[in-house]
């Protein structure tokens, strides 16, 4: 039963369409927007995604209530989404989805018609923050605000002729060169300043989140670009009432770093060393075959296990880890990722042993729910009227955003508890602590 001491949020219904759009149209993107149509005509299932499989348990175990998560809280029905997108190339999302070979091509073939309208709209690019593409469906303009206003326009005109309600914006575009907070992302006067004078430290990712955001739509950054991380993006986002999340979905190696350390710390077993290598074909490989392009991608994937284990804390079990990452890109694999790992781990008196995950995963397949969950939570916290920084949506990423002053959680089962507990919480229902008796 609810309590009658917590309050309800109020939170518009999600009447109407909602647009999603997402900066980038290829592996990731197009088997989410295949997939979403397959599971809207029957065809498949929504496995991965929470939002649409997940049940959420209230009040005590003995009570008995565990209703679906969309039937709990009022999430856009997938019925009622539109999609939109923008690339560098000019294949549609059935071209797309052909080519990069995700979604079996008869499953592909049988949604020609429900995804062959999806066109992306002309890129916002600069071969300076991925050298490894040669697109040719690039904007123009003579200024970085300019180009943002083509977005902006883009934005309105998306949302007239397909006559969306609200709209959110996923970015499912490349991994950007490595780039650090500079004078220009301090605050939004610096930055709108920037965006004039082409200052070369605004990535084009920072671009789309600025267009989105002056658009009034959230945005969720599914690489591990600097994007929305910075004083200025964060600054727009609050005065703005806008949403923002990220960074990088959690989704192969990540994800089960996320799943086993919490394992490993809960038992005080000690660890000497985790080397984690993949193999990966697809054209994300290729981006992050580039050194620039990688660090980015490492500095995401580094600062998991740091933050789970606490070597502070625990300087006898994990001060001594040697923690290494490695991508190789190897074209035969396509999107069939191979993440391997080795941990040398320690137990009772220090006596070592070895544990081996070899995990041959489908990336894309991994991610597509994801785009999901994150475009219909943050469209969720929107019409609840929340903004800046969505904390509880750090369940979806590999280095999450926090306000400042505030270290990340990693931990997948905390991350999780976060994020039913603040749906409850939105619905006026005790938070579960799992405490003795609940
Ligand atoms: N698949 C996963 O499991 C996973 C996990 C975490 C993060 N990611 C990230 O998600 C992103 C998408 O992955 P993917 O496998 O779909 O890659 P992909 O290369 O298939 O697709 C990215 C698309 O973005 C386009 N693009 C590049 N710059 C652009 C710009 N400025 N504007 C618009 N489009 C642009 C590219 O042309 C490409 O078509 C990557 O950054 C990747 O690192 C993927």
């Amino acid at each position: 039963m609810t309590n009658d001491t917590r309050k309800k949020t109020n939170v518009a219904p999600a009447t109407g369409k909602l647009g999603i759009l997402t900066p980038g149209l290829g592996a990731v993107s197009s088997t989410f927007m295949v997939g979403t149509k397959a599971v809207i005509r029957g065809l498949g299932d929504p496995i991965g995604s929470l939002t649409q499989m997940g049940r959420i348990r209230l009040g005590k175990r003995t009570d008995n209530r565990n209703p679906l998560i969309k039937e709990f809280v009022s999430l856009a029905k997938l019925e009622d989404i539109e999609f939109g997108a923008w690339d560098i190339f000019e294949d549609n999302c059935y071209q797309v989805a052909k080519k990069n070979h995700v979604i079996f091509g008869d499953l592909v073939d049988q949604l020609r018609e429900d995804v062959e309208g999806i066109k992306p709209m002309k890129a916002v690019f600069d071969p300076k923050y991925v050298s490894r593409l040669h697109g040719t469906w690039i904007k123009e303009g003579k200024t970085k605000m300019d180009l943002a206003k083509q977005l902006m326009d883009d934005i309105a005109n998306f949302k007239a002729t397909k006559k969306v309600d609200r709209c959110v914006m996923v970015w499912c575009g490349s991994t950007e060169a490595y780039l650090k907070p500079s004078e220009v992302h301090q605050t939004v006067e610096a930055f709108e300043k920037g965006l004039l004078n082409n200052d070369p430290n605004i990535a084009p990712s920072m671009i789309y989140a600025y267009a989105s955001i002056m658009s009034g739509v959230p945005y969720a950054n599914g690489a591990p670009n600097l994007t929305v991380d910075t004083p200025a993006i964060q600054q727009l986002a609050r005065e703005k009432k806008i949403p923002i999340s990220g960074r990088d979905f959690k989704t192969g190696q990540t994800f089960m770093k996320t799943v086993l350390a919490p394992g490993f710390k809960s038992r005080m077993l000690g660890i000497n060393g985790w080397f984690s290598t993949n193999i990966l074909g697809n054209r994300d490989g290729e981006v992050l075959d580039a050194p620039e392009n990688f660090k980015t991608k490492e500095e995401s994937k580094l600062s998991v296990l740091e933050h789970i284990l606490q070597p502070e804390l625990y300087p006898e079990l994990y001060s001594k880890m040697h923690h290494q990452v490695r991508i190789n890109y190897y074209p035969p694999r396509g999107d069939n990722k191979e993440g391997w790992d080795n941990i040398d781990i320690f137990g009772w008196l220090g006596y070592k042993m070895q544990i081996k995950v070899d995990f041959l995963c489908k990336d894309s397949i991994l991610a597509a729910p994801l785009v999901l969950d994150l475009a219909l939570f943050s469209d969720y916290a929107q019409r609840a009227g929340f903004s800046g920084i969505q904390e509880w949506l750090s369940f979806y990423y590999k280095a999450p955003m926090t306000p400042e002053g505030l270290y990340p959680e990693h931990d997948i089962f905390i991350q999780q508890l976060k994020l039913k507990n603040t749906l409850r919480s939105w619905m006026g229902e005790d938070p579960i602590t799992h405490a003795e008796g609940e």
